[in-house]
């Protein structure tokens, strides 16, 4: 796929994230310095913006190789053995999902972690003994959706923590205007600012959304993705000016037309609209709450006025009251 090319290679060419960015270049810098591997990093946020792209450029800062792996890809202790005892010195790991990872993995990760070891039991019963493997120093750079899904003895481990937040629509501008120059296509600054809007703060729908625009420009135009072609693309991609999707807007509705707004119980809207509980927490959610649109209670899931207003409906109280 087309994704790597679109992928910024070093931390001066990355957009946005000012904050990890600052810190990020202080710690490679003083890692580099020292002639040390980096200590481990912990990133955090939402999908899609941009997790795997900062291990990747971690890497290339720090002249390792980027290996990639991910939380259920590791079943078994043999599985994470077999993928340390690869690393060479200064190549950084990467494993996506880091909170998905099963305990008995967790635990020989600990020592891999603190001490760049594994101890491997090798048979069993009487008979059984322990050897110790040394691996080359190597930074580990793990990736999930919220810093309190992973257990905190694996969390305490990372000496990095940093946590990505959505984007600004003036970032987001510069994202797509970047990728349609990678792609050699003509993008309007209108149409930019317009698939800016509609990405909820994240490159990866962005980018998502600058590809099948540049569809329609190509098959209905000349290619060249102007702000006309751009609005009438994405209302054909019905993705809505706030750049809710089908799935929110069953969502959102759901909970207003069937639990009169909630509160209700992230499980009951999961069984009612068919999705997994865990892509909603996950994936959808952390938008919505971001804009406001909904907002976490001890009771359940609320939808707020601004829910209501931007679908014209009128919240029940009102309506009663
Ligand atoms: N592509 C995806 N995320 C990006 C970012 N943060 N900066 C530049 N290009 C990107």
């Amino acid at each position: 796929r087309n994704e790597t090319q679109l992928r910024p290679q070093t931390l001066a060419d990355y957009i946005g994230q000012e904050i990890v960015k600052q810190n990020l270049s202080v710690f490679l810098k003083a890692a580099r310095m020292r002639k040390e591997a980096l200590d481990h990093v912990l990133l955090y946020g939402p999908p899609g913006l941009g997790k795997t792209t900062l291990a990747a450029i971690i890497a290339a800062e720090m002249g390792g190789e980027l290996r990639v792996t991910s939380g259920p890809a590791i079943e078994k202790a043999g599985d994470l053995a077999a993928v340390l005892t690869a690393l060479e010195p200064g190549d950084v790991l990467f494993i996506d999902e880091i909170h998905r990872l099963n305990r008995v993995v967790e635990e020989v990760l600990y020592p891999a972690m603190e001490d760049f070891c594994l101890d491997i039991v090798i048979g069993k019963g009487p008979t059984a003994r322990s050897v110790r493997i040394d691996l080359p120093p190597f930074t580990l750079v793990g990736a999930t959706t919220r810093a309190g899904m992973i257990s905190s003895p694996l969390r305490d481990r990372f000496g990095v923590l940093l946590r990505l937040e959505y984007y600004q629509p003036e970032e987001l501008i510069q994202i797509v205007t970047r990728s349609a120059r990678v792609f050699g296509v003509s993008l309007a600054e209108e149409a930019a600012l317009e698939i800016a809007r509609r990405s909820r703060g994240t490159p990866r729908i962005a980018n998502r959304l600058l590809r099948r625009v540049r569809d329609f420009a190509q098959v209905q135009s000349d290619g060249t993705v102007t702000y006309d072609i751009a609005c009438s693309a994405l209302e054909a991609l019905q993705v809505d000016p706030l750049g809710l999707d089908h799935i929110d807007d069953k969502l959102l509705r759901g909970m207003m037309e069937k639990f009169s707004g909630g509160p209700v119980g992230l499980d009951t809207i999961a069984a009612t609209i068919g999705e997994e509980s865990d892509t909603i927490e996950e994936v959808y959610e952390p938008y919505l709450l971001q804009i406001g649109f909904v907002q976490r209670t001890p009771r359940g899931r609320v939808v707020t006025r601004q829910c209501y207003a931007h679908y014209g409906l009128q919240p029940q109280e009102d309506a009663h009251g």
